[in-house]
């Protein structure tokens, strides 16, 4: 099946979250980290593709020096649920050794991508290692992780908009929409 943005805009689908719920909310998670991690110069790395819009207004909110880099791994391609085996398509190219890292993630769902990063990202040596993600699904997990920076807790369902891909598409939508 085809969808298009433009349905989502003349209201054929439900927002989950309106653009002005998930700019407060980037507001008061850029807050939390602006006092956490003052003088610490973090390093947010952002999960590419679904974190690049949050990232990018997230980091715009931050009133603290940080620096950024991305990884980009795969579990689902195109499907809808994870396949459970991770691949990384492209790698951290800076240094994490005494470093503050984030990770930065659009959402969380079985909890796999956030635990292969973990171990990922732990083998250099990081001074401390932090997760944030925009959202996470309720009753989705198959493995249990706290998130430390955590947006909205959302229903089991599949979501687009606000970087959320549908076979790619929909990523531009500015709110998070519900497909079905
Ligand atoms: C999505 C999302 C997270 C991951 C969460 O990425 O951006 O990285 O799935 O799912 P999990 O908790 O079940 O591991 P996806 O692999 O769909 O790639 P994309 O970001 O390019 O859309």
């Amino acid at each position: 099946m085809d969808y298009s943005v433009a349905e989502f805009f003349n209201g054929k689908y439900k927002v989950l979250i309106t653009k002005d719920e998930i700019h407060r909310k980037v507001k008061e998670l850029a807050h939390k980290i602006t006092v956490d991690y003052k003088d610490k110069c973090p390093v947010l790395i952002g999960v590419l593709n679904g974190a690049f819009i949050f990232m990018a207004d997230l980091v715009k909110e931050l009133h603290i020096d940080c620096e950024v880099d991305f990884i980009k791994i795969s579990s689902y391609g195109n499907a809808k649920i994870s396949s459970g085996k991770i691949d990384v398509l492209k790698d951290i190219n800076c240094h994490l050794e005494g470093r503050h890292v984030l990770i930065i993630e659009d959402i969380v769902d079985s909890g796999l991508s956030v635990k292969f990063l973990e171990n990922l990202v732990s083998t250099q040596n990081p001074a401390s290692l932090k997760f944030v993600s925009l959202m996470k699904k309720m009753g989705a997990a198959r493995i249990n992780f706290e998130i430390d920076y955590l947006g909205f807790e959302i229903p089991n369902e599949f979501v687009v908009g606000y970087g959320l891909d549908y076979c790619q598409k929909l990523r531009n939508l500015p709110a998070v929409y519900l497909m079905n």
